[in-house]
């Protein structure tokens, strides 16, 4: 079994990294091996909109993007989170997720797509973190992230918010919500040792 994380955060010692954790925390107990990335440490250029990968899985620009899909293909679990900019997911987050644009296909039409991930049994559990409390100003953070993850072919087993955050790390000081996550990441992985 293994589990990877992608953390959209450049902050090490965020909050998103933080959340992370203790959705892994149960895996790793178990000894699991588990991979945790940040984006930011990638080189990850903007999706050109050419359209080269539109019958190969492939993006053509070449940059640290493969290296990231290769991980993603290698995993069992995939965490995915990313804090809220501007009520949205990070840009290093965004264009991660548009140079995914390689993990769908349309064999018949526009009107109908399939993930790269279809039929594998990846499942997956997205993240999301905000300093504001009040829920509309996380924006399209989880949506985005969990719509995404279902188009590509994962299956998104539980989604995890985290709202009213802003120093790095403060989330800490929220046992509820770390307990809460760490109860999704022992859901992930009773799931995946099935
Ligand atoms: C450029 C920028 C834009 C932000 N936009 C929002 C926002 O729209 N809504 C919100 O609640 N918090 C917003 N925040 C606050 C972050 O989401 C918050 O500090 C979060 O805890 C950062 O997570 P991290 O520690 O994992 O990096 C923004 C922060 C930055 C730097």
């Amino acid at each position: 079994m293994k589990i990877l994380s992608i953390n959209g955060s450049r902050r090490k010692q965020g909050n998103t990294e933080f959340l992370i954790q203790s959705i892994l925390a149960p895996a790793k107990k178990k000894g699991v091996q588990v991979e945790s990335i940040f984006l930011g440490d990638y080189s990850i250029g903007a999706c050109t909109g050419c359209e080269g990968c539109s019958r190969s899985w492939e993006c053509i620009i070449k940059d640290d993007f493969a290296q990231v899909v290769k991980k993603v293909d290698e995993a069992d679990g995939i965490v995915l989170a990313s804090p809220t900019y501007w009520y949205s997911v990070t840009s290093d987050m965004k264009r991660f997720i548009d140079r995914c644009y390689s993990l769908i296909q349309f064999p018949v039409n526009r009107k109908k797509w399939i993930g790269k991930y279809q039929g594998t049994e990846k499942v997956c559990v997205t993240a999301a973190v905000c300093e504001q409390s009040e829920a509309s100003m996380i924006g399209n953070t989880m949506s985005l992230l969990t719509d995404f993850s279902k188009d590509i072919g994962l299956d998104v087993i539980e989604t995890v918010k985290g709202l009213g955050f802003f120093e790095a790390g403060s989330i800490r000081a929220d046992h509820n919500l770390l307990q809460k996550a760490e109860t999704t990441g022992q859901n992930l992985f009773d799931l995946l040792k099935r």
